[in-house]
């Protein structure tokens, strides 16, 4: 599949709000009409701050909602930020009126799984993976979609459960897990899934989409795999260009089949655990 890079716009856009939600995560609202209108639940944005070289490499990041409502009447980009380096130190100094460079919306969209009036979706995140997970909700309920779905985040203790208040406001079912047990399950959100799994009887009941730190994927995909469930993982590798020109984000194609590289950012950023190879 062609990733529709005609859609992709790249260009300067006036940043409206940058809230500081605590723990080094932030909150940044854009202004870009252009890119809101037409971005997906599950792609990206590659973002460069400033007209500096430094960081030379763009940056990417998961678009998080955008307003006021999902589809072509969008104009505002919201996206959620934990700082790691500078990049991310840069653009949580960025306030209202500044200027922000983005190219986007790069990559797929989530997969839209097909599934009976029993079935239910399981959205599982972890980290800055909760991000496109808010967004495809919000799709959702933008389309008036009758998928069930409910969302499992997991994180260290509830002070990290970032982005979980935005999952209640919108009045998604959303469990937690943390490991200290201050918040919901005590344990890690694939434990709470392997508890969760227990209520269907049927694998065909229960699709996923999961995105969160690379333990918790490789976890995922195994956990998929000797269930035979429908389930697909979004990657989060590292991604110089975003747009298929560098092969810096590539993993190995699914084992069974001659060895290929993907680009995670074209063919990606979600595949089906069918398609990933046992490292990735
Ligand atoms: C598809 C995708 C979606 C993402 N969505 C989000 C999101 O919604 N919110 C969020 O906070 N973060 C997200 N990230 C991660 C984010 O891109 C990195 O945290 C950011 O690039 C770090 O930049 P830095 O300069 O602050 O840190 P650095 O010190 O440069 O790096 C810190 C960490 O980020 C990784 N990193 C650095 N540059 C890149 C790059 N070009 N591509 C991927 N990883 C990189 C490094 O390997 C390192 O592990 C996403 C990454 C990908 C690939
Ligand atoms: S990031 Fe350059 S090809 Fe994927």
């Amino acid at each position: 599949m062609k990733m529709p890079m005609e859609q992709c716009l790249v260009d300067d856009f006036e940043v409206i709000e940058n809230v500081d939600l605590g723990e080094g995560w932030f909150r940044l609202d854009v202004e870009a009409p252009s890119i809101a209108s037409t971005a997906r639940a599950g792609q990206f944005v590659q973002v460069r701050i400033g007209s500096t070289d430094d960081p030379l490499i763009r940056r990417p990041f998961s678009i998080f909602d955008v307003g006021p409502e999902p589809g072509p009447e969008a104009t505002m980009l919201r996206l959620l930020v934990q700082r790691v380096g500078p990049g991310t130190r840069a653009m949580m100094q960025l306030s209202a009126g500044d200027r922000i460079h983005l190219m986007g919306p790069l990559g797929h969209p989530m997969p839209r799984p097909a599934l009976g009036e029993d079935g239910v979706l399981l959205l599982i995140g972890g980290g800055i993976g909760v991000a496109p997970l808010y967004f495809y909700c919000r799709e959702l309920a933008a389309e008036g979609s009758s998928l069930k779905h409910q969302v499992l985040l997991g994180a260290r203790s509830s002070a990290l459960l970032i982005g979980i208040d935005a999952f209640h406001k919108i009045g998604v079912e959303t469990h937690a897990a943390t490991d200290d047990g201050s918040c919901g399950f005590h344990g890690n959100v694939i434990e709470l899934l392997e508890e969760k799994l227990e209520s269907f009887s049927d694998p065909r009941q229960v699709a996923g989409i999961g995105c969160g730190p690379h333990g918790m994927n490789l976890a995922l995909r195994d956990i998929a795999i000797e269930r035979d469930l429908d389930f697909s993982i979004s990657l989060e590798n590292y991604m110089p260009c975003g747009f298929g020109a560098c092969f810096g984000c590539v993993i190995e194609g699914p084992a069974d089949q001659p060895l290929r590289y993907r680009r995670v950012c074209v063919e990606g950023p979600c595949f089906p655990v069918r398609e990933l190879p046992e490292k990735f």
